[in-house]
């Protein structure tokens, strides 16, 4: 995915379900999670999008593939995914008890292209600079949260309509 294709969005838009796409999305990283032994929970009520699914998914790829490589290296890897519901937006929000922030990078330079931190072992840093132009195509936003004790999150919030 280049970010040019990004900037040519068309009017794709479909409603459909957020469960529909993560469970399409773990099925693609099904071996991994099971290799690894991450314990990933879904709530089951994560509500309707109108967007453009492929876009959305590689959007959420690009989150939940991080997720996954930064609980890798933990004893008891966890990733959660949910929504909480606003009076203005609803988020999804990817919590995992990962290996966290590396201390060298400030949390919204993440967003930014080619920023990537040292334990990254691999990727060019493009990954959340895509997620962002992806959300905001759809009119959300995205930030990143630092977990306590340990681990990200990022929350993804749309409009509600
Ligand atoms: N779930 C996460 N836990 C810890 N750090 C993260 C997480 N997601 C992103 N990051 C940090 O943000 C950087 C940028 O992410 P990304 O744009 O996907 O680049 P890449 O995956 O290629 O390193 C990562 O290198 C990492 O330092
Ligand atoms: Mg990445």
């Amino acid at each position: 995915m280049k970010l040019s294709q990004v900037e040519n969005l068309s009017d794709r838009f479909i409603a459909f379900p957020l469960n529909d796409l993560m469970d399409d999305i773990l099925t693609d990283f099904k071996t991994e999670i099971h290799k690894f032994n991450i314990n990933i929970n879904i709530s089951p009520d994560l509500g309707v999008i109108n967007g453009d699914r492929v876009l959305l998914k590689q959007a959420f790829v690009n989150i939940i593939s991080n997720a996954i490589k930064f609980v890798k290296p933990i004893s008891n890897p966890q990733i959660h995914i949910l929504s909480i519901k606003e009076n203005s937006e609803t988020s999804i929000k990817i919590i995992d008890n990962g290996i966290g922030l590396d201390n060298s990078l400030d949390i919204n330079d993440i967003f930014k292209l080619f920023v990537k931190g040292n334990n990254s072992e691999n990727g060019v840093g493009a990954g959340l600079a895509i997620v962002k132009k992806i959300i905001e195509k759809h009119n959300g936003k995205v930030v990143a949260e630092k977990n306590t004790p340990e681990g990200l999150s990022i929350k993804v919030s749309f409009p509600n309509v």
